[in-house]
């Protein structure tokens, strides 16, 4: 492996749009090398690779699909030969909306949302040097499961990521023990998303009705700069949850 001069070294998951691909850029300013995951979008992915390359950064795409323990094998093969450690891992790729892959198995948002999240951290742990960050990014609705009221379409969404949630904040001690610290990051609504487009369509005025609730709403590049803001901040204790956007007591006021 080349002496890259100790350059840190980012994960993120599912890079290929959205939150994902707007964060490689935002960490790829702050002199990150950034590697990112992807399901099946690699033209896109290979687009994001450019963006980090632009800003000096080296870049590396992988696809496979997280929750195949083989395919995660492959992405740390991958990332062992390409950098060799990691300073940071935004765990961001989530899913639970897509109907194929639901009929096909039911429990998909849990596997997606919680169970491929831990296997992930568990594979990326040996890599990450101490003084790492991971940061879990989610949504309002999932972060307050069980206290708010949820929109049908997304309650197994929000279900699931709060699980997953949970069982990454119980490893708070042992990655502690490992100079690692996990960071929350939780979004309202992201305008511009195909998970804002598709919300949208299956409960007409949300956006308008989040507008209100927080006087607006954030975009992917506000999501990114204040997960990548979180990663360079070295006060954040383990386990802080950092909220961007929205008004979070406003959202028993879901339209239906
Ligand atoms: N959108 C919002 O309004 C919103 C609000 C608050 C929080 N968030 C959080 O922000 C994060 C990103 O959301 P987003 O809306 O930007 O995401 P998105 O546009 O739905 O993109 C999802 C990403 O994950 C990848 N992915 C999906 N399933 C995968 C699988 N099984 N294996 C590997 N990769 C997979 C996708 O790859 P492909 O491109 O190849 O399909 C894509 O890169 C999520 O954690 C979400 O909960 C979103």
């Amino acid at each position: 492996m080349a002496d890259r001069g100790g350059r840190r070294v980012a994960l993120v998951t599912g890079g290929s749009r959205g939150v994902g691909a707007a964060t490689a850029v935002a960490l790829a300013e702050r002199g990150h090398d950034v590697a990112i995951t992807y399901r099946n979008k690699a033209a896109r992915a290979e687009g994001v690779v450019a963006e980090v390359e632009r800003r000096g950064g080296r870049a590396l795409a992988v696809g496979g699909d997280m929750t195949l323990g083989g395919d995660l094998d492959a992405l740390f093969g991958a990332l062992n030969r390409w950098a060799g450690w990691l300073d940071v891992v935004v765990l961001n790729a989530s899913g639970g909306m897509e109907r194929d892959l639901i009929a096909a198995n039911p429990d998909y948002p849990l596997r997606i949302n919680r169970d491929a999240q831990l296997a992930l951290v568990t594979r990326a742990r040996p890599l990450l040097r101490r003084g790492g960050t991971i940061v879990f990014v989610t949504s309002h609705w999932a972060h307050l499961h069980g206290r708010v009221d949820q929109l049908p379409s997304y309650e197994p969404v929000a279900a699931s990521k709060h699980a997953g949630e949970q069982a990454l904040r119980g490893l708070t001690g042992e990655l502690g023990a490992e100079g690692i610290r996990l960071l929350v990051v939780t979004g309202d609504l992201i305008e511009g998303t195909i998970t804002a487009k598709l919300l949208e369509r299956l409960a007409p005025g949300l956006a308008a009705s989040r507008r209100d609730a927080g006087g607006r709403v954030p975009t992917t590049a506000e999501m990114a700069e204040a997960i990548a803001a979180a990663v360079a901040d070295p006060v954040l204790p383990s386990g802080h949850t950092v909220v961007v956007g929205g008004a979070l007591d406003a959202l028993l006021r879901v339209p239906r």
